[in-house]
């Protein structure tokens, strides 16, 4: 877990927010009320960091940890190609393998893929 991710678990937890997710949706929209449209700048850091640590076209062979070769998330084409198994895995909690990534990081990304993905600047 990135520091980051600590922070945002202990933010989450302070806040009396469990990570069984029933109070997800209030989440949202506090947070969408506060901070306008969800864009790559926000989303991109999660992929670029936490998925490209074995999905990075930087990374060949064992460097790979078994991510599969085509599957890389270096840029926003890469995250926008991949993005249905993608999604699917982060909700899951099953990618990274290590346990998925924090409740409001997995929500961050289901709002920007609600919104059609907009890119940075957007
Ligand atoms: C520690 C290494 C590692 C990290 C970090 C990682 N993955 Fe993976 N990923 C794998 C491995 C290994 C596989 C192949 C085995 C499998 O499918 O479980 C895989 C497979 C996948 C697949 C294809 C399988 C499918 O269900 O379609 C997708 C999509 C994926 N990862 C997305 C992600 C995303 C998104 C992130 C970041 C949130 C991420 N991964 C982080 C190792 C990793």
């Amino acid at each position: 877990m990135t520091i980051r991710s600590a922070a945002l678990l202990a933010l989450l937890t302070t806040a009396g927010i469990g990570a069984c997710g029933e109070k997800q949706d209030p989440v949202r929209h506090d947070f969408l009320d506060a901070s306008g449209p969800v864009t790559w700048c926000e989303v991109g850091p999660i992929f670029t960091t936490v998925c490209t640590q074995c999905h990075s076209v930087s990374n060949q062979g064992d460097a790979r940890n078994g991510a599969p070769p085509e599957i890389n998330f270096d840029t926003y084409s890469d995250a926008v190609d991949n993005l249905d198994r993608a999604n699917v895995n982060i909700q899951a909690g099953t990618m990274p393998p290590t346990g998925g990534i924090p409740p409001e990081e997995r929500n961050l990304i289901q709002w920007w893929v609600d919104q059609n993905t907009p890119a940075c600047g957007n």
